[in-house]
C-alpha cells in the first residue's frame, strides 16, 4: 500500500445466498483511493453500490478477497456512514445525536462539547441543537447526520446518496457545505449517488460501475477547480463532455440490467 492511499480494495467480490439461488452482487473489484480524495460512485440500481459501502463499513463481509483501510492516528474510528435516510436517532435531540459516536467512544466532555458545538454551527444547526429529528425537515435531519459524521473525526466517510430524497435547493446548499468542511478537514469521502450533475459537482474522481454484477467499468478523473456550477457541466466543453461520456455509459448499463431483469 502507497503512502498516499488511504483505501486500498483487492479482488473483492460478493455474492448473496437466496432461497438456493446466489446473486453476485460485486464482481472482483481492485480499487485504491487516496488520503483526502472525494470520489463519487455512480451506477444503475441494484448494481452493488450500497453493498460495497456496506463492506468498507464493516457491516458486510467479502465473500472473496479483501480491504485495508490505512489508519493513521490510534483511538479514531476508522469510518464513519451517512444514508439517504434514518440517519437520526429519533429519541436524542440534535446536539446529541452529533456528541452521539464521541459519546459512545467515552471522549473527554470537553472534547465533545468542543467538537459539537464547532459541527452544529458550521452546519446551521447551532440554533436548533435541543429539537428532537421528528421536529426537523428532511434537509436538516441530512445536516445532523453529516454533522455526526465529521464530529466523529473518522479516518474515512462513507456517504450512500445522503440527499437523494431533498429537493434541489436543498440539496445545493448541503452541497456546499458538505464541500466546504471537506476543503477544511481533507477527510478521504467515498460518496455514491446516482446523480450525474452531483458527481461531476463534487467528486475529484467518479467511479462508474456496471450493472449486475457490479464492476467498475471506467473512471473519469474531475480536474477542474471548485466551486463548480452547474452552468460549467453544461457549458465547460470539458464537463459537458465527461457528463455525455457517463450518462451514454449508464444508459447502455441500465439497459443491460433491464433486459436481466426482464
Ligand atoms: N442482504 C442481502 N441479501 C440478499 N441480496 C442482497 C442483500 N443486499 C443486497 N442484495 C442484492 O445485491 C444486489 C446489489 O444491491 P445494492 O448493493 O443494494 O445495490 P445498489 O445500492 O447499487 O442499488 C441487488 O441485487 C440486491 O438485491
Ligand atoms: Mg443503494
Amino acid at each position: 500500500m502507497s503512502k498516499e492511499s488511504k483505501i486500498e480494495i483487492r479482488n473483492l467480490t460478493k455474492a448473496f445466498y437466496k432461497k438456493q439461488a446466489s446473486v453476485t452482487a460485486l464482481d472482483d473489484i481492485s480499487l485504491t483511493i487516496e488520503d483526502g480524495e472525494f470520489v463519487c460512485i455512480v451506477g444503475p440500481s441494484g448494481c452493488g453500490k450500497t453493498t460495497l459501502l456496506r463492506i468498507l463499513a464493516g457491516l458486510e463481509q467479502p465473500s472473496v478477497g479483501d480491504f485495508e483501510i490505512h489508519s493513521e492516528m490510534e483511538g479514531r474510528p476508522l469510518q464513519s456512514m451517512v444514508f439517504q435516510e434514518r440517519g437520526v436517532i429519533p429519541w436524542l435531540t440534535v446536539k446529541e445525536n452529533v456528541a452521539f459516536g464521541l459519546k459512545m467512544r467515552r471522549m473527554p466532555k470537553a472534547h465533545i462539547k468542543e467538537r459539537t458545538d464547532y459541527y452544529l454551527k458550521k452546519t446551521g444547526l447551532d440554533r436548533f441543537s435541543h429539537l428532537y429529528p421528528k421536529e426537523l425537515s428532511g434537509g436538516m435531519k441530512q445536516r445532523v447526520s453529516i454533522a455526526r459524521a465529521f464530529a466523529n473525526d473518522p479516518e474515512i466517510l462513507l456517504m450512500d446518496e445522503p440527499f437523494a430524497a431533498l429537493d434541489e435547493q436543498n440539496k445545493f446548499i448541503l452541497q456546499e457545505e458538505l464541500l466546504s468542511i471537506w476543503a477544511e478537514t481533507k477527510k478521504t469521502v467515498v460518496f455514491i449517488t446516482h446523480s450525474i450533475d452531483e458527481a461531476l459537482l463534487l467528486g475529484d474522481r467518479i467511479l462508474l460501475m456496471s450493472a449486475q454484477p457490479g464492476k467498475i467499468i471506467e473512471q473519469i478523473h474531475i480536474d477542474t477547480p471548485r466551486p463548480r456550477t452547474i452552468e460549467d457541466i453544461r457549458k465547460d466543453p470539458i464537463m459537458a463532455g465527461k457528463f455525455v461520456d457517463i450518462w451514454t455509459h449508464l444508459q447502455h448499463e441500465v439497459q443491460l440490467s433491464r433486459k436481466e431483469y426482464g
